[in-house]
């Protein structure tokens, strides 16, 4: 697929976006944020509008709908901002980091095709290529979250989609994105990829050849752990097809929760900057503890990801791996996660909560890692040293147990 058109525009800095993007699709309002539009219904000043909305829902020209089901100004608001942020050319929400993810691969693949699978993908978007996929006549293959050229041999004539996530969310695989897309691209495959990790502020993977961009906007998105969504941007050739699936399955999000996300959006810079601070911190304390092996986290200096990251990513999230020595592991680990008091054991991330779970990836083409030594912390945004305080207590059971 081509490198979309819109990757050339010029670019207001990212931060400058969060506050100032997004705003033509309510323009004419006096207050700094959208209204919340709510509806079903549009009403038409006559046949000739009806006929004038419905020839633009056709060709697909941005402006007033015909129909709720096709965006309010508060949903395109949040739309209009994503595409700017992430240089695509049109995105859409859904209810879930999860579909979007599933709806991405359902609008790029059909019966007969093939899609080839990072093996560090979240793991229920594994299990939707594994259990789902093969219902609709599509063939899945996983390929190692650290493959750059090797892939070629894995493509198959049928391969039409190459699916990424880097940083992989529980081991922090780092890919090389731009090789990867060019790889495909050369074969006519499109590429797709989960940017959580790294948001939509600090990583534009459109503009390095992929097609398809989703995040869970679950996490850092809205980032106070309220709500659920996820947004796909696509470039202009991935978009006909995306477009397409979410209208067909009528899949959308309410007015509502778009502003609640386009909200967290206005802030994601400040959260994030503290986010890492905070998580940088918390790694400082880890690595002096003698039971610790290592962290996994790209922008650390000994990361095997560290170089992709400094060249490709302008800044890091907080959600990193922590693997204890073998001997830490099992049941002393398990003594740790039930020992802490402000950390919550809790799925999910991004939120302004800490939280702690231990975690057990899962592979198809290598031995699963860390199994039972691997524990998550998604760095929130309380007062860093109550945090160590609570480690020291996790490090305290662990040592007992
Ligand atoms: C990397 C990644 N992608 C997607 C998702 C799914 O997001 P949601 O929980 O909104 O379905 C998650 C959830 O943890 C995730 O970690």
């Amino acid at each position: 697929m081509a490198k979309d058109e819109s990757a050339k525009r010029p670019q207001r800095r990212r931060e400058t976006l969060l506050t100032h993007g997004g705003k033509a699709a309510v323009a004419g309002h006096d207050f700094v944020n959208p209204p919340i539009v709510r509806g079903s219904t549009v009403l038409h000043a006559n046949v000739a509008d009806m006929k004038e909305r419905s020839r633009r829902y056709r060709s697909d020209e941005p402006g007033p709908v015909n129909y709720g089901m096709f965006g309010t100004p508060t949903h395109h608001a949040l739309f209009d901002l994503m595409s700017e942020l992430e240089c695509g050319h049109r995105s859409w929400a859904v209810p879930s980091g999860l579909a979007a993810c599933t709806m991405a691969m359902m609008a790029m693949l059909r019966s007969g095709d093939h899609v080839l699978v990072s093996d560090s993908a979240y793991g229920p978007t594994r299990r939707f290529c594994i259990d789902v996929l093969p219902r609709y006549g599509v063939q899945c293959s996983f390929y190692s979250a650290t493959a750059g050229r090797e892939i070629e041999a894995l493509f198959r004539p049928n391969t039409r989609l190459l699916w990424l996530e880097s940083p992989g969310s529980l081991t922090f695989e780092m890919q090389d994105v731009p090789a990867l897309a060019e790889l495909a691209r050369k074969r006519g495959v499109a590429t797709g990829i989960d940017n959580t990790w790294a948001t939509p502020l600090y990583f534009q993977p459109l503009r390095c050849g992929v097609d398809i961009s989703v995040h869970a906007a679950t996490k850092y998105i809205c980032g106070h752990s309220d709500m659920l969504m996820g947004t796909v941007t696509c470039n202009a050739a991935s978009w006909p097809r995306l477009r397409e699936t979410v209208f067909t399955f009528g899949l959308t999000v309410s007015p509502d929760d778009a502003y609640v996300a386009l909200r967290g959006l206005r802030s994601l810079g400040a959260r994030l900057r503290q986010h890492r601070a905070t998580a940088e911190r918390l790694i400082e304390w880890l690595l002096a503890q003698s039971e610790v092996e290592r962290i996994l986290y790209p922008p650390l200096a000994t990361d095997p990801g560290n170089a992709l990251w400094k060249r490709d990513m302008t800044g890091a999230s907080g959600l990193f791996g922590i693997v204890l020595q073998p001997n830490a592991g099992g049941v002393r680990l398990e003594a740790l996660v039930d020992a802490v008091q402000l950390f919550g054991r809790g799925y999910s991330w991004g939120g302004h909560e800490s939280l702690l779970i231990p975690v057990s990836p899962e592979r198809s083409i290598v031995a699963a890692p860390y199994q039972g030594r691997l524990f998550r912390i998604s760095a929130g945004l309380e007062d860093v040293d109550d945090l160590i305080d609570d480690l020291k207590r996790g490090f305290t059971a662990l040592r007992a147990a």
